[in-house]
């Protein structure tokens, strides 16, 4: 294989990524300067995450990752970073506590800006202007100025990753995520919901376990993990430019760490495997993902396998499947049987979230609540069935009481979208939405648990 650097993927045709910067020498010195700002996260937090994403391979544990499809300057709040980490913490505890598998907790934040597009071009009217591509690079308001990038956007972006990790660290380790906090976590609008009363519920019963415990001498004091929680933050790797920026030497191994997030991931329009994303992302360390919709074959997630996990090693590389709702039961069989045949080390998760996306009658792009569920739950279904372990789930959501998807339990319909949909980018569940489908993977989870092991007799 040949040699590889950083700025190596430079030599590969590279999609999605904005040529049309009215000064490119500007953006030259834009990366300059990252390439001088601290990093964001620590090698040795990735090989953490990498460790715990083996044991989700292993079958040990289960991957909860979700956030906004595309974070924006706009809605930038230490509200809204706190609503979505809570919601997962909710999610997590539903899942850990029904699943009885450790869960581990990624954010699609802190750094998941950046969007490839179906189209580069917008017509509203007369007017065809160059598309939104998220806030690291243009604007949303349909005017010339604001369609065209600006490389500032790129150093805007860098500082609003930091000061959103910097709160979520503090979040996971300062007691706000201290499991006596649990009752505390509901979010205000889902009270009242019956998602909410079972989670009280849930609450209930383990703040009883907590007491017990305490009694018998496992405190917060003794046990740090009930006082704090591990969380990670992920986004796509996108801008190959400000990747390569943020990639550096760890000193302690003396490898090639993405310094802008613990896990990164290769979007499906840019998965070519002689592509400038596939080259990129087989030097660097940290765990990584690839997506995979209804065009992969078995043969061609092994090619893909060879280059970016070329030691098979468990937790380095999870696949998410995106195949939709109707397509799941025809094409994930097949990849599921190619990966096990071949004893290949991989985590399989499930974002259900981008093969279910339709624009509704009023124009709104959204996605059928109803469909989302049904792709997890033939997910899980299909996974057992091969004996493989359903990994995780991958999810476009936010702890804000948005109405961007169909359905739930307060059934939204088309006429409600127009009320609160706030995304930049792809519609995401709300809160009441995503905890309704951290039930259901918790239950699905649960029968796959309570079944006589499949894996171990499939061999
Ligand atoms: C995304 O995750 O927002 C995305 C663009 O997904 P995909 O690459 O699967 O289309
Ligand atoms: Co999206």
């Amino acid at each position: 294989m040949e040699h590889w650097t950083p700025a190596s993927w430079r030599s590969k045709p590279g999609k999605h990524m904005p040529t049309d910067y009215p000064d490119l020498a500007q953006v030259t010195k834009v990366e300059q300067m990252l390439r001088g700002m601290p990093p964001l996260v620590f090698a040795g937090e990735a090989r953490r995450l990498k460790s715990l994403l083996g044991e989700v391979a292993e079958g040990r544990a289960f991957l909860l990752q979700g956030g906004d499809c595309a974070e924006s300057f706009k809605e930038f709040h230490a509200d809204n970073i706190r609503d979505t980490f809570r919601l997962i913490l909710q999610m997590a505890v539903v899942l850990t506590f029904a699943g009885g598998k450790p869960v581990v907790k990624v954010g699609r934040m802190a750094g998941q800006f950046a969007k490839p597009r179906s189209s580069p071009l917008e017509t509203q009217g007369e007017a065809t202007l160059p598309s939104y591509r998220g806030d690291i690079i243009n604007a949303m308001e349909f005017s010339p100025e604001s369609r065209t990038p600006d490389p500032n956007r790129l150093l805007q972006a860098y500082a609003q990753s930091a000061a959103t990790l910097n709160l979520l660290r503090a979040f996971a380790t300062g007691g706000y995520a201290d499991l006596h906090n649990i009752h505390r976590w509901t979010l205000g609008f889902v009270a009242g919901s019956p998602q909410a009363a079972r989670y009280e519920e849930l609450s209930k019963r383990i703040s009883e376990s907590l007491a017990f415990m305490e009694a018998i001498g496992v405190t917060p004091e003794s046990h740090p993990s009930l006082h704090q929680v591990e969380f990670f933050t992920s986004h796509e790797g996108l801008l190959l430019g400000v990747e390569e920026a943020m990639t550096r030497v760890d000193s302690t191994s003396g490898e090639w760490y993405d310094t802008s997030a613990h896990l990164l991931w290769i979007g499906e329009r840019t998965r070519e495997l002689d592509g400038a994303h596939v080259e990129f992302f087989r030097g660097i360390r940290n765990p990584i993902g690839v997506k995979c919709g209804p065009t992969m074959e078995g043969d061609d997630i092994l090619r893909l396998m060879d280059v970016l996990n070329p030691k098979n090693e468990p937790g380095r590389l999870t696949v998410y499947g995106r195949f939709g709702s109707e397509k799941i039961a025809e094409r994930l069989p097949r990849l599921l049987r190619a990966t096990k045949a071949d004893g290949r080390s991989l985590v399989w998760a499930i974002d259900p979230m981008h093969g279910n996306t339709l624009t509704a009658a009023n124009g709104y792009k959204t996605r059928p609540f109803d469909r989302i569920l049904s792709e997890v739950k033939s997910f899980v279904e299909i996974c057992e069935a091969e004996g493989v372990h359903p990994g995780g789930v991958h999810l476009e959501m936010t702890g804000q009481n948005v109405t961007e998807c169909l359905g739930g339990a307060r059934a939204l319909t088309e006429g409600d979208l127009a009320d609160r949909y706030h995304t930049h980018c792809d519609p995401r569940l709300n809160g009441e939405q995503a905890l309704e489908l951290a039930f259901l993977v918790a239950e699905k989870l649960k029968e796959e648990g309570a079944r006589p092991a499949k894996r171990a007799s499939a061999g």
